[in-house]
């Protein structure tokens, strides 16, 4: 085509007549592609995290249908191709652990193949990161099109949202409010249709992240995963990313600072998940945009939370769509000059603000006004000191406000097996006001980082009728969970933090007003109970079984650095050697 600002990437495999055009194409051929469709049409690679094992993702072959649809349309050629997918509801020991591996999997898949743009297809928590930290590291032209929300779950007459319900009920289950016949009942109405997690979740939080870094059309967040709006956004998104080839409107345009920026203040407005903080780092070192934990600080803190979604509020992704989505959101933000970065440029080719400034707003009571809303200040809380000198963070919308100041006791585990060993002990020391203290489940500690961070709480002090305690670990905590919970604790105490070396009856503070988490005793003391342990024994036994468990321990940074390998940060680029057959 005339306009287009560069030359083809797919004609370095499809454009010669020599031997290895002849082989490339004869190949491809044996699918029953016709000669002119590779007379300089580009190349849509649709990078599907589809597996029936992934269950959020489940629908994704209709949906890349739809893609498929768009980019023919447009005059491009769509080619389908599968990716890791790390579905967060199997997978063991956590998806988490995977994501790394889908994320080299995505970029080298990109790199490797003849396409010169990539719709990728993504839903379930870890694939939007995933497939976006694979996709940053070659910066060709990008879009996500997220495979949406279930719809609102239903149990005895009421909604019900995803996990969220879990973490209530399972808790009404060990108080004796229910029955476990009761319990088990809500499974199936739980999860009555395809799509992900229908709460502000972290499926969501990211679908949310996705589309206010600029890298999916308007509404992408929010549709529900069955509304036929969802099919026609993802046909849109194949028309866009043929005319996104040709304006060689590549991933490192749409991902600057600024996007970044943009997207730390909607996680605030959203209620969104703390394991935003993680994935938005390691999505911006693939990019090389630095950013840092206080950037958060800087860009969150004082940010009202005004969308009214479980876990922190009381509504559900499909009253998020119905009430305007995350364009409604934004506006509201714009309006009042609170988003950062009006002039970002997005994926459809226009800015942040052109998408959203006329966006209609319908449900206030699920996007609030910002002066009611759901938590005044929501951005997520940076807290440091000696417990956590590298930062640990705190979702203020889910926690309770009383206990974000606090001072108390240390019950410590000292792993997730001894939690489970002993909570439930009717002979545990713990009071209402004591801190419960987990270690050793951060990245390297439980190879993952598992989501275990909201400790539920002692059977003895829920019959007191108390469902909130200060936890402290380095674990992560599921986006659909909530409590006033002290998460990423950095460094870990597999790596040698000062986590590690807590001990029962100590005393500690968390002051999120002044960022500070203090473990109160002397320096010398702590110097001398770090150097009697040995923190790292769980991780060296698991880097001890070999294979990717291995690299994993090795290679993986800390959560305040993204959690990525350190030898997968940064932009490599889309060139590959040419292969002469
Ligand atoms: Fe897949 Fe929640 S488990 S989105």
């Amino acid at each position: 085509m005339s306009d287009r600002q560069r030359p083809l990437r797919s004609a370095q495999w499809f454009g010669t007549t020599d031997k290895n055009g002849f082989m490339y194409r004869s190949w491809m051929k044996n699918q029953g592609i016709p000669d002119h469709e590779f007379q300089g049409k580009p190349i849509i690679g649709i990078c599907n995290t589809w597996s029936e094992l992934t269950p959020c993702n489940a629908h994704f072959r209709k949906l890349a249908e739809h893609v498929k649809k768009g980019v023919l349309e447009a005059g491009g050629y769509p080619v389908e191709f599968p990716v890791f997918s790390n579905g967060e509801s199997n997978l063991r020991p956590t998806a988490m652990f995977t994501r790394n591996l889908a994320s080299m999997d995505v970029e080298e898949a990109i790199r490797g193949n003849p396409i010169d743009a990539v719709v990728l297809l993504v839903g379930c928590d870890k694939t939007t990161p995933a497939l976006l930290m694979g996709a940053a590291s070659c910066d060709i032209p990008t879009i996500v099109v997220s495979g949406g929300p279930m719809l609102n779950g239903k149990h005895k007459g009421k909604d019900i949202g995803s996990g969220t319900a879990v973490w209530q009920l399972s808790e009404q289950v060990k108080a004796g409010e229910i029955s476990l016949h009761d319990f088990m009942a809500a499974e199936a109405g739980m999860s009555r249709s395809a799509g992900t997690c229908n709460t502000m979740g972290t499926a969501s939080t990211m679908a949310c992240m996705a589309e206010a870094l600029g890298t999916s059309l308007p509404h992408n967040a929010a549709i529900p995963a069955v509304d036929s709006r969802r099919y026609v956004l993802a046909h849109l998104s194949g028309n866009r990313i043929v005319e996104m080839v040709n304006e060689d409107l590549r991933l490192s345009k749409i991902l600057t600072k600024e996007a970044f920026d943009n997207a730390i203040r909607t996680n605030a407005a959203i209620g969104g998940s703390t394991n935003a903080v993680i994935h938005l780092k390691a999505i911006a070192g693939r990019i090389g945009v630095d950013l840092t934990l206080d950037d958060w600080s800087r860009v969150g803190r004082g940010t009202p939370t005004v969308v009214d979604l479980q876990p922190s509020g009381r509504f559900l992704m499909e009253e998020f769509y119905y009430a305007g989505g995350l364009p409604a959101v934004l506006k509201r933000l714009g309006e009042a000059d609170r988003l950062p970065f009006k002039n970002a440029l997005t994926v459809n080719g226009k800015t942040l603000w052109e998408n959203v400034q006329d966006a209609p707003l319908y449900n206030e009571e699920v996007i609030r006004p910002l002066d009611q809303p759901l938590t005044a200040d929501g951005g997520i809380c940076v807290v440091r000191g000696n417990l956590a000198p590298n930062g640990a963070v705190l979702k203020p919308s889910a926690a309770t406000a009383e206990l974000m100041q606090h001072r108390g006791r240390a019950v410590v585990f000292e792993d997730f097996d001894d939690y489970k060993a002993r909570i439930n002990d009717p002979d545990l020391d713990v009071e209402a006001s004591d801190i419960l203290v987990m270690k050793h489940c951060g990245p390297r500690g439980y190879h993952g980082m598992a989501e275990v961070g909201n400790m539920g709480l002692p059977p003895k002090i829920l019959a007191q009728g108390i469902t909130d305690m200060v936890r402290i670990s380095d674990a992560r905590m599921s986006g659909t969970a909530y409590g006033t919970v002290v998460l990423h604790v950095a460094p870990e105490a597999a790596a040698g933090g000062p986590l590690a070396a807590v001990r029962n009856g100590d005393w500690i503070e968390l002051d999120c007003e002044s960022g500070r988490l203090h473990l109160d005793i002397s320096d010398e003391e702590l110097a001398s109970r770090l150097a009697e342990s040995d923190p790292s024994a769980a991780a060296t036994l698991i880097a001890s079984q070999g294979g990717y468990r291995q690299l994993y321990i090795e290679r993986v940074l800390q959560a305040d650095e993204g959690c990525d390998f350190d030898f997968l940060v940064g932009c490599r680029g889309a060139d590959v050697p040419r292969h002469s057959h």
